[in-house]
């Protein structure tokens, strides 16, 4: 009995695995095992030795019976701690993005102008697509009979049956939100506008729908001086260069007086555009300081206030910025597109962490 204690909780404390301590239990306590074949002895023996033996058959059984189920204890113990120094995760990583759904260059580029002008004290203000002929045109000096309304090919809303007005647009431009923003928060005000526009239109460069930023910045003397300086600042955080040139470009908008283009000084070398050198000139905007006409809609008094508006278009910064050839595949939602062109979802544009990164 001592031989086979000492074999087999030796065997058992040697034991790898939950395996090895099975074969064990099997060979010393099973139904065919050392110790049950020594169990069954105990019917030929004499009394007096049954009487000796029979309990200390029993104690040894259960001896190895509690060393096996220690040592199967120990080894999950064990298991678990090597599996916890493999499988540890450090959670101050930053996120991995698994690139299953992307960020459209839209949103992205969207994210990063608001990023741009948030830094220099702009809120977001926001407009309705369907717009009232009103607010789209009339309060942005165009008049029913303005010939600058026949430039934008205007979407129409069906008119109800009698009603009393002219149909509502889909609006052409960003820029009814800037009557919006000064009629609900009136002078001083400094806000953009993203967002969707529409007009029928649908080549390379445009579609029906497409997507602009509106700048307006209304205080007691802000100048010309100020919406310069503002869109340098913006151009050169937008395409992540130290500085830009910008070639103000005297033009004609009906809410602007007076009003400019602007283009950006570029280059193009092998189809990748560099801004801030080069002999290119690349319009990029519309701007202009706002005419008294669209104060006074907006409820501001133009003897008292004065500033600056711009409208920029997304799609295209979008374009110029990552290589975009077509305007027409950012709304086709082609998996094969959007995977390519799309940014990481964790990827939030900041100054400070980069825009683009
Ligand atoms: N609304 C103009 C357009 O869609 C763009 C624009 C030009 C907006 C000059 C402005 C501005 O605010 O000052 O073509």
């Amino acid at each position: 009995m001592d031989d086979l204690r000492d074999k087999y909780l030796g065997l058992i404390g040697a034991a790898e695995d939950e395996a090895a301590l099975e074969t064990l239990r099997v060979d010393a306590v099973g139904k065919k095992g050392e110790i049950s074949l020594k169990m069954r002895e105990l019917g030929k023996m004499s009394p007096e030795e049954r009487q000796v033996a029979g309990p200390a058959l029993n104690a040894l059984k259960d001896e190895i019976n509690s060393a096996l189920a220690a040592k199967k204890a120990a080894l999950a113990d064990a298991a678990l701690d090597a599996r916890l120094r493999e499988e540890w995760l450090d959670v101050t990583l930053p996120g991995r993005t698994r690139r299953q759904g992307t960020v459209h260059p839209v949103s992205q580029v969207t994210e990063e102008v608001t990023a741009i002008f948030a830094d220099m004290g702009f809120a977001v203000a926001e407009g309705p697509q369907i717009e009232s002929d009103e607010l789209n045109f009339d309060a942005l000096n165009m008049a029913p009979d303005h010939p600058a309304r026949q430039e934008h090919d205007t979407f129409y809303m069906s008119l109800p049956e009698g009603a009393n007005r002219p149909p509502h647009v889909l609006r052409t431009h960003t820029s009814p939100v800037q009557i919006r923003a000064m009629q609900a928060q009136g002078a001083p005000i400094r806000v953009i506008a993203p967002g969707r526009v529409y007009r029928s239109d649908y080549d390379q460069t445009h579609t029906p729908m497409f997507h602009q930023v509106e700048g307006l910045a209304i205080d007691r003397d802000i100048s010309m001086a100020n919406l310069k300086w503002c869109l340098e600042a913006f151009v050169a955080a937008f395409f992540e260069v130290d500085s830009a040139e910008l070639r103000f470009r005297a033009s004609h908008f009906p809410f602007t007086e007076p009003s400019a283009e602007v283009d950006l000084r570029c280059s193009w070398v092998d189809g990748q555009l560099k801004v801030g050198e080069g002999d290119d000139w690349m319009e990029i905007l519309g701007s202009g300081m706002v005419h008294p006409h669209v104060l006074r809609w907006g409820g501001v008094d133009p003897d008292q206030w004065q500033g600056f508006a711009f409208g920029i278009g997304i799609d295209r910064l979008a374009m110029l910025k990552y290589g975009i050839p077509d305007l027409r595949a950012f709304f086709d939602s082609d998996l094969r597109w959007l995977r390519h062109y799309g940014f990481g979802a964790l990827e939030v544009p900041t100054l400070h962490g980069g825009l683009s990164r």
